[in-house]
Order: C-alpha cells, then sequence, then structure tokens
C-alpha cells in the first residue's frame, strides 16, 4: 500500500509533517511519497497540480493532503491558483463523496461560540457532494449579456447543475452512512428556487424508498444555516450539494470551537480516499509553529480506517489524540484558561508519545465516523 503525501503551502507543511511522525510510530510499513502541491508546486513548476503530483496521487492507495492557498497567488489567472490543485484532485480521482465530521470535544465544550448546552456532545456528519454542482457546472465565463435589463453591459455566470447519477450515487452514500448512526438523514436543498434543487429534493426522495429504516427530512438551505446555530444537536447526518456543503460545513466546524480539529475525507466510488484537514492553508501563522495538527492527525485515522482496512490503528491514533486534550494540551486555536499552551510540534510530540507509551487505553468517545 502506497500513501501520497501532498503537503502544500502555509501551515500545510507543518501539520503534515506532524502527521508523518505519528504515522511512523503505528509500525505499519506503508510506503510513502511526497509531492509539491497548490501555490508552492507553482513556484517550482508553474502549475499547482503537475502531472507528475497527479500521477502520484491516482497511483497511490490514499492521498494525504494539507492544504493550499496564499494571497500572494491571488492575482493570477484562475487556472493557477493554488485552489485549482484541490479541486483538480477531487475531480481527477472522481471523489464525489465528500465527509465533514463536526465533533464537539468534551474538553472544547468552553471553545464553541455557542453556549456550552448547545454543543455538549455535538457529533455530525456533513456529507457534501464534490464534484459537480456550480463548481464545476460549464458553461462559465464573462461576456457581453445577451438579454434582459442589462442587455449589452459586461456579465460574469456560473452554471448549477447536477445530473441523475450524481445525485444518485451521493444519496446512496449519505443513506448508508446514516444507517451506522443514529438513522437520520436532512437533505438540505433550495427546491423553493432553484430547479436544480427541486431535482435533487426529487432524487432523494426516490433513493429513500430502498432505505426505509432511515428517517429522512429535507430543509431549505437558508433554514439549515439557522438550525444549525439554534438547535444543532438535531441534526446527525447532513447530505447537501457542493457549493451548500461548502457553506455549511464551516459553520458546523465552528460549533465545536476550532476549526484546527476537524478532519475531512472525500472517497471515490471504490473507496480510495483523500484526507485533509476541513481548514485552509492560514499563511498568517504559517511557519510559527503555532497551527493545530491535530485535524491532519484525525484525517490521518480517517485514511487508516476508511482506505488502509486498519481500524485498530486509526482508533489508536484518535484515542491518543483524546489523551492528550484530556492531559491539558492545547495549541493556541483551542487555548482557555487552566490549560498548557503548546506548538504544533509539541501537540506532535504528545501525541507520538502517547501512542509509544500505549498511554491511549483511556475510555474514549467514539471514533470520528462509525464504520
Ligand atoms: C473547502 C475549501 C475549497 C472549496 C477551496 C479551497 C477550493 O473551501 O475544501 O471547503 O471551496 O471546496
Ligand atoms: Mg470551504
Amino acid at each position: 500500500m502506497k500513501i501520497a503525501i501532498l503537503p502544500g503551502d502555509g501551515i500545510g507543511t507543518e501539520i503534515i509533517a506532524q502527521a508523518v511522525r505519528v504515522l511512523g510510530v503505528l509500525d505499519l510499513h506503508f510506503e510513502t511519497e511526497q509531492a509539491l502541491v497548490g501555490g508552492a508546486a507553482y513556484e517550482a513548476h508553474g502549475h499547482p497540480l503537475p502531472e507528475a503530483t497527479l500521477s502520484l496521487a491516482k497511483a497511490a492507495d490514499a492521498v494525504l493532503f494539507g492544504a493550499v492557498g496564499d494571497w500572494k497567488f491571488d492575482k493570477l489567472e484562475r487556472s493557477l491558483r493554488p485552489e485549482q490543485a484541490i479541486l483538480g484532485l477531487r475531480k481527477h480521482l472522481g471523489l464525489f463523496a465528500n465527509f465533514r465530521p463536526a465533533i464537539c470535544y468534551e474538553q472544547l465544550t468552553h471553545a464553541s461560540s455557542l453556549k456550552p448546552e448547545l454543543v455538549a456532545g455535538l457529533d455530525i456528519l456533513i456529507i457534501r457532494e464534490l464534484t459537480g454542482d456550480i463548481y464545476f457546472g460549464q458553461p462559465r465565463g464573462r461576456r457581453v449579456s445577451p438579454d434582459g435589463a442589462f442587455a449589452g453591459a459586461e456579465e460574469a455566470f456560473d452554471t448549477m447543475r447536477y445530473s441523475r447519477p450524481e445525485i444518485e450515487r451521493i444519496a446512496h452514500v449519505a443513506f448508508q452512512a446514516a444507517r451506522k448512526r443514529s438513522k437520520r438523514l436532512t437533505s438540505v436543498d433550495k427546491a423553493n428556487v432553484l430547479e436544480t434543487f427541486q431535482f435533487w429534493k426529487d432524487i432523494v426522495t426516490e433513493v429513500h424508498a430502498g432505505y426505509p429504516d432511515v428517517e429522512l427530512d429535507h430543509m431549505y438551505v437558508d433554514n439549515a444555516a439557522m438550525q444549525l446555530v439554534k438547535a444543532p444537536k438535531k441534526f446527525d447526518v447532513v447530505v447537501t450539494g457542493n457549493m451548500f456543503g461548502d457553506i455549511l460545513s464551516d459553520e458546523a466546524a465552528m460549533l465545536t470551537g476550532s476549526i484546527g480539529m476537524l478532519p475531512s475525507a472525500s472517497l471515490d466510488a471504490a473507496g480510495k480516499g483523500l484526507y485533509e484537514p476541513s481548514h485552509g492553508s492560514a499563511p498568517d501563522i504559517a511557519g510559527k509553529n503555532l497551527a493545530n495538527p491535530l485535524a491532519t492527525i484525525l484525517s490521518l485515522a480517517m485514511m487508516l480506517r476508511f482506505s488502509l482496512q486498519q481500524p485498530e490503528a486509526a482508533a489508536r491514533v484518535e484515542a491518543a489524540v483524546q489523551y492528550v486534550l484530556a492531559s491539558g494540551l492545547r495549541t493556541a486555536d483551542i487555548w482557555s484558561e487552566g490549560t498548557t499552551r503548546v506548538g504544533t510540534i509539541e501537540m506532535g510530540d504528545a501525541v507520538v508519545k502517547a501512542l509509544a507509551g500505549g498511554s491511549t487505553a483511556v475510555g474514549t468517545k467514539t471514533t470520528i465516523i462509525k464504520s
């Protein structure tokens, strides 16, 4: 088995370095190979997703990804910007199913901006469709407006579209995931306004017929955004399109106190995946030993479980993270009075030590996603 390691930009290199150390102490003998991606790849090779990086990712059994992006690339034409690397990997690898858990760890309940009673014990799974919708829909571009009140003026346009098979396959993934949890699924749409999302709602309803044991409800995206801050614990599994999922998953992440804690998995039809922290490259804190490596370490755990068939190793890593939190160590993003503030490397050290010392047999909560 081979793991492609793509650190990327900003804090990407620092957090990936800690996850690689954790992988090292697990003693599993996977082959690993690193490659440049994002702005770092653009600077070295003139493209954010060089051919060599893409073929490595295709050939590997799993991809561990850091983060891409830096303001200094904002002026480049769109096709050369760092973000194109992650969008290209999703598209070329067919990674249509994005799992974004939002779990509020017991020790971090007070780090949330919501009242503790609203988030204590929160455990939501957002499933975001990742290769369709307005993100990839054609046509798109700029032109002179051909009609309407502003005919003749300059305009820009994108296309929101979903085909039946794209909706069916993500719906199946979501119903199956719901089955393994509390058997409740919320499909988020904007069927009251958009044709694309009326179609989405109709097809999710059709697919539901094959999962009578799962309770399905539909919610408009604006209401879902509101309910997420009003009563987040009412949700269990949420399935939605690419753009709504982008927005709602950031919102859900913040409920848990810090996006620095949240891993994610993006899977293809065969279960091959790319694993990345839910946060971005944070260039403002890059190189300062400030970033929280736990989201990346937990992404490694998801990789071990979903793509590398190592559920025991995954559980050990998750238990080590819980142990380190329970022992009071915190990076800046999750620090609070009475806890010990540490840097990226020291947090990595602590997880490695917990794993090596076998001190992970503490009573832990659930694994990130029940498999
Ligand atoms: C995410 C990010 C990406 C997205 C960007 C970096 C292209 O925000 O993974 O949520 O919009 O999908
Ligand atoms: Mg996003």
